[in-house]
């Protein structure tokens, strides 16, 4: 396989095209496909940027990033989940993607595979492949929440398995995996002698009194062998700014160093700048935290009368991923249908795996409530015009 095969485009992005040609086309179109929070970054952020700017911010900061911006985070691991991290093993990033890409040029510096949910996140098979890593897609259902478990590391790890992937919240499924899960995966992840990487851009936005979790405060995590990667995308709604970090264990700090001169250089200083206003926010992360859980409990209401069936509640994140065997099992063509008849855009299963991707659909509420309800009524009209296929057996 060379290395762009197998590298898909996002189906959401074309279904995002189209749906602005209809825009174009005098069309309203309500967008529930596109995983960007709605709301305006804190104003501290704005602030700081414009401060920032009025110092005459200039030039490269170091390859690892600003160095307040790396006490400053760790000041908020200890704050908030009472680690003591050496900011030196906090690497800044443009964006947690940015991060990503750099941990797995390293990690699979002479290939080996990396174990990811299907469905899941679809960057990061892209990711890995692109670094000469081979992405393992294990399908994953309810009743591991969606996540990875450690019968299926056990099940799956080969001797040139690398590492284990874990996004909790969860994207698509929203979904979050328990603090005794998450430690026996660490625990196969340390048996094994590879990584576990914890994808934690959701930690923080979730609901039902789940507290946020980090992986290096788990009791079973090996900070030799954990990496967290994180960022100011969701929770501050800093999607555009581009800044994530990874908390590396020691000995990557200096092969991610190398990497990162390499690729980037640094990460952008205005948004280094911006986002250090931002670590100390909790009240925004707290307010924007409640209005997305509005929303939730709204989908969670409505959704199942419509014949779309959610196996496990999602508790966190931004999203809800929804079983459409009572209406459809070619749920991208419904999605495509959705669109062009009622105007509603939403992302097909197929675009977070292969795992009965035909038979779901996510919807992303990142957007207000208003046209969210608006969202739902058009669906339900449409629902109601071509009426629920009977479930399958
Ligand atoms: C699970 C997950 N990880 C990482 C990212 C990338 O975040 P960033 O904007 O920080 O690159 C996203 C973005 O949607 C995501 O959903």
């Amino acid at each position: 396989m060379t290395r762009m095969q197998g590298i898909e485009p996002f189906r959401v992005m074309a279904l995002l095209e189209r749906a602005r040609e209809l825009e174009a086309a005098g069309r309203d179109i309500v967008h529930l496909e596109v995983g960007e929070p709605d709301l305006a970054a804190p104003q501290a952020v704005t602030e700081a940027a414009q401060q920032a700017l009025a110092d005459g911010v200039g030039g490269y900061t170091p390859s690892t990033g600003l160095p307040a911006l790396q006490t400053a985070i760790a000041d908020r691991y200890q704050r908030l989940h009472g680690l003591t991290i050496d900011p030196a093993r906090i690497l800044i990033t443009p964006g947690a993607s940015g991060a990503f890409n750099v941990l797995y040029l390293v990690l699979l510096e002479q290939g080996g595979g990396v174990l990811l949910p299907d469905p899941g996140y679809p960057c990061h098979r892209h990711f890995v492949q692109l670094a000469g890593g081979v992405p393992m897609q294990v399908p994953v259902g309810p009743d591991s929440h969606y996540h990875l478990s450690h019968e299926h590391l056990i099940r799956f790890w080969k001797d040139d398995t690398r590492a284990a992937v874990v996004t909790s919240p969860g994207n698509p499924t929203g979904t979050l995996i328990e603090a005794a899960a998450f430690n026996q995966l660490a625990a196969v992840c340390r048996d094994k002698g590879g990584y576990l990487i914890s994808d934690e851009i959701y930690t923080g936005l979730s609901y039902d009194g789940q507290p946020p979790l980090c992986a290096l405060s788990l009791a079973g995590a090996d900070p030799e062998r954990t990496v967290v990667v994180d960022g100011f995308s969701k929770r501050w709604s800093m999607t555009g700014w581009r800044v994530g970090w990874m908390v590396v264990p020691e000995a990557l700090i200096d092969p991610c160093r190398r990497v990162m001169q390499n690729l980037f250089i640094s990460s952008a200083t205005l948004s280094q700048q911006a986002a250090l206003a931002a670590l100390d926010q909790d009240d925004y992360v707290a307010e924007a935290g409640a209005e997305y859980d509005r929303r939730r409990r709204y989908l969670l209401a409505e959704l199942p009368r419509l014949g779309l069936h959610i196996p496990v509640t999602p508790t966190g994140a931004f999203y809800v991923y929804a079983d459409t065997r009572r209406l459809t099992r070619d749920a991208e063509g419904f999605c495509q249908r959705l669109l062009e008849e009622a105007g509603v855009a939403l992302t097909p299963g197929a675009d977070f795996g292969r795992h009965r991707a035909a038979h779901h659909v996510r919807f992303a509420y990142a957007t207000s409530m208003e046209r969210l309800q608006e969202g739902v009524a058009r669906l339900a009209d449409f629902v109601g015009k071509y009426g629920p296929t009977p479930p399958s057996p």
